[in-house]
């Protein structure tokens, strides 16, 4: 039965092969060119052929902006790339702007990606008909044989939108822009794009992105502008992603909160009993920390395996005592059974030359330290128990976040915060905004409660730790561990 999302091509190709044979012809002679020639034009064409409605750029009436917010592999750099590559054709000398979070994910991805513009460009629309002399990777310019030229340019500096001018520019992944918590202020890479958008009779902007309940994301949605707004879900593109795709991101994100955004592109509000809020993470994230004390690595370890399994949550996090604050360092939250998130774990201990890992072991009880020493038989390991609720632990180390002015939580009175994120962790804090109790476990956040809650409310601190040298048992434990059998427990 056919859907409504479904591409001409996918009708075409649930039609008998006479069917088919007898739409080629008919089509050919109405575009005047053989079947052959059609066919070969087809495996390129794009609108009216291999995308999907919600696709095609928006007929009707004349838009400034066209915002796509779908799920994760909906296929929203493909629609991009294609976008551009027509707006190019069609007005020969044209100026495109390119815009990424990053450089390499402009080049990398909007340009050279599987889906990216030169995937969708041929050959003889490429300045002097090859990719060598029509790409210019180091200045991130393209070049086609009619002379519209593409620029890439990045959220990392939104400064390089100053000065240049375009008659088109497709944003890809705008929410996770380095300054989307900024939203459409000045000087940020959104309002430099649309300062220099001004070219022609009728500039124009692509958003494509899976939403995030970010400052740029909502005053993008709340534009003046003629805009046409489409919202469609992973599921559109199913028949297109390989099966990896579905293991790894779908499996991983159906059914969570985190789902709701990556996959149904929903654009998730401040959900009320969250203990924490979009707004006030993005005021405690910074690009740097300064040198860290102690180093820990939280893990809220799954039991089984399986696609059914839930992720081993695994956060690293370390403390500077000059400062008295935390700094959240990594997420290295996996899924697949305990030897993959032992593994991970002892990964993150090593990268970060971390000073313990902190694992709860209300499930797992012994077989935790078992299996991480299994992966490391080295690896100083703290096994905790929760005794109280998850919210009730969890309170505590939403509190060191402190508060902005006016915020409920805290009566209305700032208050400083003791804990950084050194940069985004997308999938870590849609669980902190969005997990109430009645939710599934959230594997993430409880990872980053241990790791905290070993940093900055366990007794004390730890300065004179001293890890074990390889093969050596451990002689030296102060601070606030002592050796008890085999495992390292708070003294107190
Ligand atoms: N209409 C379509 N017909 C055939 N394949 C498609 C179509 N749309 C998307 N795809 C395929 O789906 C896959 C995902 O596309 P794309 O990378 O553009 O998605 P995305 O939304 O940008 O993903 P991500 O969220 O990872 O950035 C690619 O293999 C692409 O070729
Ligand atoms: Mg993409």
């Amino acid at each position: 039965m056919p859907q409504p999302t479904d591409s001409p091509l996918k009708l075409f190709a649930s039609l008998i092969a006479d069917q088919q044979r007898k739409l080629l012809e008919r089509t050919a002679k109405a575009e005047n060119v053989t079947v052959d020639q059609l066919k070969a034009e087809l495996a390129y064409r794009w609108e009216g052929w291999r995308a999907r409605q919600a696709q095609c750029e928006p007929a009707g009436e004349p838009w400034t902006f066209w915002i796509i917010l779908a799920g994760r592999g909906w296929g929203k750099t493909l629609t991009g790339a294609e976008w551009v590559r027509k707006k190019a054709l069609l007005h020969p000398g044209c100026r495109i702007a390119l815009v990424a979070p990053t450089v390499a994910d402009g080049r990398d991805t909007m340009v050279e990606g599987e889906t990216g513009l030169l995937s969708v460009l041929r050959e003889s629309e490429l300045r002097g008909g090859n990719r060598d002399d029509a790409w210019n990777r180091s200045m991130g310019e393209l070049f086609l044989a009619n002379g519209s030229r593409f620029k890439v340019f990045s959220s990392e500096k939104p400064n390089r939108l100053r000065g240049p001018q375009h008659h088109y520019a497709w944003c890809d992944e705008a929410s996770s822009w380095e300054d989307a918590s900024d939203g459409n202020v000045l000087e940020t890479t959104w309002s430099n794009m649309l300062l220099g958008l001004r070219l022609g009779d009728a500039p124009q902007c692509l958003v494509t992105t899976t939403p995030k309940p970010n400052r740029l994301t909502k005053d993008i949605l709340a534009t003046t502008a003629p805009r046409v707004i489409v919202h469609r879900p992973t599921w559109d593109n199913l028949d297109n992603l390989a099966g990896t795709f579905y293991e790894h991101v779908i499996a991983e994100f159906k059914g969570t909160r985190a789902g709701l955004q990556e996959l149904e592109a929903r654009l998730l509000e401040d959900v009320e009993g969250a203990l924490w809020t979009a707004k006030r993470l993005d005021e405690c994230r910074v690009g740097t920390h300064p040198q860290l004390d102690r180093i820990v690595v939280g893990v809220d370890p799954n039991i089984t395996s399986g696609v059914a399994a839930n992720d081993a949550g695994i956060i690293v996090a370390g403390r500077s005592n000059h400062h008295r604050k935390a700094y959240v360092l990594a997420d290295r939250t996996t899924s697949g059974g305990p030897l993959a998130w032992a593994q991970a774990a002892v990964a993150a201990y090593h990268n970060f030359e971390a000073d313990l890992i902190v694992a709860e072991a209300n499930q797992g009880g012994e077989m935790v330290q078992i299996t991480l020493r299994t992966v490391d038989r080295n690896v100083p390991v703290k096994l905790v128990h929760a005794s109280r609720g998850k919210r009730t632990r969890a309170e505590p180390i939403a509190a060191l976040y402190g508060a902005s002015p006016g915020d409920e939580v805290a009566g209305g009175v700032a208050k400083p915060t003791d804990v950084f994120h050194v940069g985004a962790f997308p999938e870590l804090e849609v669980e902190m905004t969005t997990w109430v109790p009645s939710d599934e476990s959230p594997d993430r956040m409880d990872a980053l409660v241990w790791a905290l809650n070993d940093l900055m409310v366990a007794a004390g601190g730890v300065r004179g730790f001293t890890k074990r040298s390889s093969d050596t048992e451990p002689v030296t434990i102060r601070g606030d561990l002592r050796l008890v059998g085999s495992q390292y427990v708070d003294k107190t």
